[in-house]
């Protein structure tokens, strides 16, 4: 399976977001990593449709969108329209996760399914077989710069062993907490798209830092 970089804009200077996509796609950057957060689901509000739609006239890169948002159903053709190219949403916000995975299908989007810390794997599975990824949160969301959370890793390795059991093909995202120092963990446990928005944007030179993310994701291809 390829091994991708999804930097997430929450750590850019929203100021500077056009300038800072370019510079991280110039060196090879696949995916960008776009936290919508409506302060219901989660303590925070970051930014949504609009912004979304602006930026996609900037880069070309792949739109991975992470909705942090209640009854994410009610506007996954909104964020279709506005550029996205997968929607991942979360199982805890929805009491219909097979509709809204439909209802992403229906706009030709890629699905994603996101799981919180405190949620285990079970709750997702009679979804696996209809997402092309799964989201494991190794943070609570709602905020860049936490902690990682190591033991999320289990619930990395348990996705791998069902994809492997059930002959399944989804890729499996990381998000939270990623640096330099765990990455090789992460992928080691079987992830393969890796969410980093503070240890990108945050460096001092966000497209050499995004380089020697790609070298590893390289190095360590399975
Ligand atoms: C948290 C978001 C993350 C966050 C990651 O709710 O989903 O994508 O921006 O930021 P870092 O990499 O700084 O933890
Ligand atoms: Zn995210």
């Amino acid at each position: 399976m390829e091994n991708i970089l999804s930097p997430s804009l929450l750590a850019a200077d929203f100021g500077k977001a056009a300038q800072q996509l370019k510079e991280i796609e110039a060196v090879g950057t696949q995916y960008i990593h776009l936290d919508v957060m409506d302060g219901m689901f989660v303590p925070n509000i970051s930014f949504g449709i609009p912004v979304i739609q602006s930026l996609r006239k900037d880069t070309d890169m792949i739109f991975d969108v992470h909705l942090m948002i209640v009854e994410p159903e009610r506007y996954i053709e909104a964020f279709r329209k506005a550029g996205a190219d997968i929607i991942n949403f979360h199982v805890e916000a929805t009491k219909n996760p097979k509709e809204v995975l439909s209802k992403i299908k229906q706009t030709g989007a890629k699905t994603g399914i996101t799981i919180k810390p405190k949620t285990p794997v079970c709750e997702i599975v009679p979804y696996l077989k209809d997402v092309d990824m799964v989201l494991v949160m190794t943070v609570e969301p709602g905020f860049g710069g936490q902690k990682f959370m190591a033991e999320q890793m289990q619930k990395v390795e348990e996705l791998a062993k069902i994809r492997k059991q059930e002959g399944l093909l989804f890729d499996i995202e990381v998000d939270g907490g990623v640096d330099l120092t765990n990455v090789e963990k992460v992928l080691q446990a079987g992830a393969n798209v890796i969410v980093a928005g503070s240890a990108v944007f945050g460096a001092e030179d966000i497209a050499k830092r995004a380089k020697e993310f790609l070298k590893i994701l390289q190095e360590k291809k399975t």
